[in-house]
């Protein structure tokens, strides 16, 4: 069973393995000092796996408080963060103990945020419960929550001490969650692997869990270590993500950031394809994979509402923005725009 050990500026193992949950309260005493441990989940994923959770801490002597909160991207809130806090501060958790995230991105993001900023950042475990969770926003330290300007615009680089990623979790997944994830598994066949996109084509993901995991944390394993704090080389796991927030933001939320992604993915294939930085060959394979996971490659936006959403994009830097380009299955490139050049962009993709 693979685990993927990643050093950054705190280093870790990302263990994929079917039924690893029941290793967490083992793997936490080796981890930590204190026996207290705040378990945080949303609603949701409470019901299905709360209790093997706390079970497992409970076993390797652990005193367990449960934060469990509305399941949904609105408990990324300043609200929620603060009543977290209260909470782990009600419950007098030292620098010792050990905040547990077990859920999605959302609970990744706010327990790892909590987690960097209580005491000035406590240690956390990932368990991530949804395939966009385990292939990607779990691993590499990126916590944080919304504003009301805007998502994530308030957080922070820290690692979690642990990644424990349990294909066995999924199982209660609904299906488009899983498909979200899906549009992030291509998104790393696009960026790094052929041989990834290739089996993605033969073989259902579901049917190839581990493998599908392992290749993609492994991936981002090399550019997180490469560029932890997203200066350069980490930029590239935005492929399909500058398009696909203005896509997002666009619908009002409506549309999933999974769905959303893969707009912004069949976008960009477009339009490289029509600048000549890859074949239209490229272009087509792109956007029938996406189909073939169920996942929309269109959006009926006009160019002009997707230009002024994506003009509110954090990532641009003044009068410029970098896109992710893809030249040929497993290579893209960073290219750097204009503001003024991104209609052209997008009318290009449409
Ligand atoms: N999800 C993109 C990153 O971690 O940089």
């Amino acid at each position: 069973m693979p685990t993927i050990h990643i050093t950054a500026s705190r280093s870790y193992d990302v263990e994929i393995a079917h039924g690893c949950l029941s290793t967490l309260g083992q793997r936490a005493a080796q981890l930590v000092k204190g026996r207290a441990a705040a378990l945080v989940s949303d609603n949701a994923v409470a019901a299905h796996y709360g209790d093997q959770a706390r079970a497992s801490l409970e076993a390797a002597g652990f005193l367990v408080m449960t934060y469990v909160f509305p399941h949904g991207e609105q408990s990324k809130s300043g609200d929620n963060y603060l009543r977290l806090l209260n909470f782990l501060a009600e419950n007098r958790l030292t620098r010792t103990d050990l905040l547990v995230a077990l859920g999605g991105g959302v609970t990744g993001d706010l327990g790892g945020f909590a987690a960097a900023t209580y005491l000035r950042g406590i240690r956390y475990i990932q368990i991530p419960t949804t395939l966009l969770a385990m292939v990607d926003s779990s691993v590499g330290g990126k916590t944080a929550i919304d504003l009301p300007a805007g998502k994530n615009l308030c957080g922070a680089f820290y690692q979690p001490s642990l990644v424990l990623c349990d294909p066995d979790l999924l199982a209660t997944l609904p299906e488009p969650v899983f498909r979200d994830g899906c549009a992030e598994v291509i998104k790393y066949g696009v960026l790094g692997s052929r041989e990834l996109f290739d089996r993605l084509r033969e073989t259902p993901a579901r049917q190839q869990l581990e493998y599908v995991i392992a290749t993609c944390v492994d991936m981002k394993r090399d550019v997180v270590e490469d560029d932890e704090f997203d200066t350069g080389r980490r930029q590239l796991l935005n492929l399909g993500h500058t398009l696909g927030h203005a896509v997002e933001a666009g619908s009002h939320f409506q549309l999933s950031h999974g769905q959303s992604v893969a707009v912004g993915m069949a976008m960009i294939a477009r339009a490289a394809a029509k600048f000549g930085f890859c074949t239209e060959e490229t272009r087509d394979e792109i956007v029938s994979l996406l189909t073939k996971y169920g996942l929309p490659t269109e959006t009926d936006q006009s160019p002009e509402e997707l230009y002024q959403t994506a003009l509110g994009d954090k990532k641009r830097k003044g009068g410029s923005l970098t896109l992710v380009v893809p030249q040929e299955i497993g290579k893209c490139l960073l290219h750097r725009i204009s503001v003024e050049d991104l209609p052209k962009w997008i009318e290009a993709g449409m």
